[in-house]
């Protein structure tokens, strides 16, 4: 396993996850990439480490240039696993390298593993480390995606190494976008957003604006997933991408996210997609016993109205809309308009739990809409008006 040099004298040592399909909770059909720099200047420097599993791809590749003798940084810009797996393995074949990280990445490389006489070099935002004709400099960026995130910019190069932000989870023979269909990229990128970083739009936006600060002048994005984006045209699209998506910009379009038991529920969202359709608004609809909740995220991410659609099931909420609520809790996006709608049996009201989540996370929600056992035409017309309103609102 060989490094390849993506400018002079940098090199991608990471290591390629081909069988990753899931990554906590998140639908990886196209696997991952852990990605890794290693920097041959007169300190030598390596950015990043892989997932645990992978290690000895990381070091083959970084071998392949250089003994780990002659490391003499190891810049850990996130300590979530899948970027700190290898880091105590490195640390054991060059024990004289110094650790680069902030203050809240020591602390939660300590509390994941044992660092008995590692040495740390602390940086904050602005703080530079010369290695030689480079010198790094370092931009906090909490919560994208763990209070310990930073990214890394080597001002020569004109290089970015964000960690988590900018990614992709793709993992494929390329390790450049512009030698992959960019539609897939881009598509790629944002369902990355919309399933790790959704959350965090605020901190987004103030990176964006901290690097706009720093004057960073940037003509290559290399990220610790996926594939990295150079050229000009490229760092302008992934950034625009990222301006959107952490203002919550939004287009018209509507996703119907619902399941069904014996066909009520489903009724109703057919009867929704019609009126969208018919008002001319793109629609996305997804029956969760067949889509991924991740997917249907991604949907989410732009989307200007939400509507969920639930089947009673034991005075509950059916299990997958329950699953596919508590994750869109945790994404928590902002600025939608929603609608929750459902059919039960002998207990009504469920539907206004979808509701009570919608409102808490500071949607403009519609009254919802229930019907017992099977929607008959009058009500399915009741439920056209509810919908055409909805979309006036
Ligand atoms: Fe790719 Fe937050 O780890």
């Amino acid at each position: 396993m060989k490094a390849v040099e993506i400018k002079k004298d940098i090199f991608w040592v990471g290591a390629k996850d081909w069988n990753l399909r899931e990554f906590h909770g998140y639908n990886t059909p196209d696997g991952s990439t852990y990605n890794s720099y290693l920097i041959m200047d007169d300190k030598v420097t390596l950015v990043d480490g892989v997932k645990a599993y992978m290690s000895s791809e990381q070091i083959a590749r970084v071998k392949s240039v250089v003994d780990f003798a002659k490391i003499d940084y190891v810049v850990v810009n996130h300590v979530e696993q899948d970027h700190s797996g290898s880091v105590p393995e490195i640390m054991k074949l060059a024990p004289q390298a110094i650790v680069v990280t902030n203050a809240a990445g020591k602390m939660a490389l300590e509390a994941h593993f044992d660092t008995t006489g590692w040495q740390y070099h602390i940086v904050k935002t602005g703080d530079v480390l010369n290695i030689g004709k480079r010198n790094l400099s370092f931009l906090t960026t909490p919560m994208l995606h763990w209070p310990d995130s930073m990214m890394t910019y080597v001002a020569e190069d004109k290089l970015l190494l964000p960690n988590d932000g900018f990614g992709q989870h793709l993992c494929c023979e390329a390790l450049l976008a512009k030698d992959y269909p960019n539609d897939l990229v881009v598509k790629a990128a944002k369902s990355y957003y919309a399933n790790i970083l959704f959350p965090y739009g605020m901190q987004a936006e103030k990176a964006l604006s901290s690097a706009a600060e720093m004057k960073l002048d940037i003509d290559m994005i290399a990220p610790s997933h996926g594939l990295i984006w150079s050229g000009k045209d490229e760092v302008n699209q992934i950034l625009s991408l990222y301006d959107t998506w952490a203002k919550g910009k939004t287009v018209k379009k509507a996703v119907i996210a619902y399941d069904t038991m014996w066909g009520a529920t489903a009724k109703l969202a057919e009867t929704a997609m019609a009126e969208f359709q018919d008002a001319g608004i793109a629609v996305v609809k997804h029956n969760l016993g067949v889509s991924h909740i991740s997917d249907v995220m991604t949907d989410i991410l732009d989307a200007e109205y939400v509507l969920i659609g639930n089947p009673t099931l034991n005075n509950q909420m059916f299990p997958r809309v329950a699953a596919f609520v508590t994750y869109l809790k945790g994404l928590a996006p902002k600025g939608k308009k929603g609608l929750a709608f459902g059919s039960y049996g002998w207990r009504a009201g469920v539907v206004k739990e979808i509701k009570q989540v919608m409102d808490d996370l500071g949607w403009q929600t519609a009254e919802v809409f229930e019907e017992k056992y099977t929607p008959k035409s009058d009500i399915l017309e009741q439920f056209a008006q509810r919908v055409r309103d909805f979309i006036k609102m």
